[in-house]
């Protein structure tokens, strides 16, 4: 949850759609391990956290682990924190330097059981209990096939909505598991927990919850799919065929990203004038030691540096990108593979390319302002949030056409007057490149460019229609309405 906690998206969207649905009527509570990095973030904030004095116990393995909970208010959102040093008090989320923490499992199993302890002891019953991705599925399990919980009346009038924000990701272990949270050894077949011989939590997630929802339409048609499903194409193809599958888009919180008002940035500007936007490009450009003279467009990339990214796909393709007459920054931080190819291949450019390793907010921002096109040529995508920012502040997204991306990126040649961006349709180096081309061309012709930046900045990718369309989904699952 943005401050307190961040990988990627799925941070932004925690960071304003509880806020947003408070707004509109809800009571909503959120809550997340109390990580380093969010005692850390709590401190710089100066947010106060309060000790409230309760634990809350959940046996692993035969043994109680014992967790503490605190709260905190970020812009008017409660946030339980459930604190276990053993668990969260380390550098990193989930991955350290040499891969996943080998304890996940735990870790997680042990958030996901405790939130519901942490509702038991703080008296809140929840109507609807929104869980995100496979680090929280051990919540819906355990309603549905956990003794005691399976029948717990405190949580009799719940329903679990179940986000997918990226089904690359499943939390699965071996079947050491069950025995570890509890579970019956029964559970270990096909069409419960068992995946290929070991335990796929994300899996029973979908299996146990009362809807769940992924963050684009596209998307979720995409994971029904074979290419796409990463083995749980089936699960979902039966859950969408009882009508327990939505595709809901995400937004981007438009005040904080806003580059009106955007402190980060060298200059401030709006769709109406433009000045501002090119001196932070003069001033990025400075910075990266690119020359500033002449008409040349900048190509901004700011991502998570995965397999899901296409980063491969950018270096393979860099000089060819290059030789069209772009320069190209990127900043990012993830695998260490690509962090080093990355820097090796950025000590061979000088004057055209720069690789920015690390996880950077006000460097990202100037980024967004500063670049002409921001290119995304991802194998998948979700939703993505990079595209919806880069609108914001008129950087004219160049995307592969998938998921998300598809759903919130209209191309040039689909018609002028409602085009956003431009959309590359293979994952191949010349299906990019003919698009970056294509771009650039039409970067030459400055009246034409305005009126691109002008269209995206005029979109309103804000979470006010989609807290609706999450809201009404909720109404349709409690039996209050
Ligand atoms: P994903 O969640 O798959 O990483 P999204 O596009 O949904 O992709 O969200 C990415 C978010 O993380 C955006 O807010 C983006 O600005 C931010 N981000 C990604 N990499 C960096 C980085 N290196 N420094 C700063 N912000 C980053
Ligand atoms: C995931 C996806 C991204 C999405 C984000 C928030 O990290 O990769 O596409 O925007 O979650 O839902």
């Amino acid at each position: 949850m943005e401050p307190l906690a961040k990988t990627g998206g799925l941070a932004d969207v925690i960071g304003v759609l509880p806020r947003k649905l408070n707004e509109i009527g809800c009571d909503v509570r959120v809550i997340l391990p109390y990580y380093k990095e969010t005692r850390k973030n709590l401190k710089r904030l100066k947010l106060k956290v309060k000790d409230l004095n309760r634990d809350v116990i959940v046996t692993i393995d035969w043994l109680p682990y014992k967790g503490r909970i605190k709260e905190t208010t970020v812009e008017g959102v409660k946030v339980y924190l459930l604190a276990h040093d053993g668990f969260y008090d380390r550098d990193h989320l989930y991955t350290a330097a040499n891969g996943d923490y080998k304890d996940n499992d735990l870790r997680f199993g042990f958030f996901s059981l405790g939130a519901l302890e942490i509702a038991k002891a703080l008296d809140f019953r929840p109507d609807i209990i929104h869980c995100n991705d496979w680090q929280t599925a051990l919540t819906p399990i355990a309603l549905k096939w956990k003794r005691h919980y399976n029948n717990d009346p405190f949580f009799k009038n719940s329903e679990v909505v179940f986000t997918i924000h990226n089904i690359s990701y499943q939390g699965i272990f071996g079947k050491d598991l069950l025995d570890k949270f509890g579970l019956s050894g029964a559970l270990f077949n096909p069409e419960q927990l068992e995946f290929y011989g070991r335990v796929n939590l994300l899996k029973g997630g979908i299996l146990t919850s009362d809807l769940v929802t992924t963050v684009s339409p596209t998307y979720a048609r995409e994971i029904q799919t074979k290419e796409y499903g990463y083995g749980l194409d089936g699960v979902l193809r039966a859950v969408a065929h009882a009508g327990k599958l939505a595709g809901i888009l995400n937004g981007i919180d438009d005040e904080d990203w806003n580059p009106e008002t955007d402190k980060a940035l060298y200059a401030r500007y709006n769709a109406a004038d433009l000045e501002g936007k090119y001196e932070n490009k003069a001033k990025l450009k400075n910075l990266l030691g690119f020359s500033t003279n002449g008409h040349v467009p900048l190509i901004g990339v700011i991502s998570r540096l995965a397999h899901q990214k296409g980063i491969d796909l950018i270096v393979r393709a860099l000089h060819r990108i290059l030789d069209l007459g772009a320069e190209l920054v990127i900043l990012g931080a993830g695998d260490k593979g690509y962090e080093r190819l990355l820097k090796q291949v950025s000590d061979d450019y000088v004057d055209n390319f720069r690789a920015v390793i690390g996880y950077n907010e006000s460097k990202a921002r100037r980024i967004y302002a500063g670049s002409d096109m921001f290119l995304m040529p991802s194998r998948f995508e979700p939703c993505g949030l990079g595209q919806l920012i880069a609108l914001r502040y008129g950087t004219v997204p160049v995307v592969r056409a998938t998921g998300g991306l598809l759903d919130t990126i209209t191309d040039y040649d689909e018609g002028r007057e409602h085009a956003n961006g431009f959309i590359f349709d293979h994952f191949t180096e010349q299906s990019m490149l003919n698009t970056i081309e294509r771009a650039i061309s039409i970067y030459h012709n400055p009246p034409e460019w305005k009126r691109l930046i002008q269209n995206a900045m005029e979109q309103d990718f804000s979470w006010k229609r989609s807290s609706r369309e999450y809201l009404a989904y909720y109404k349709g699952l409690s039996p209050e309405g």
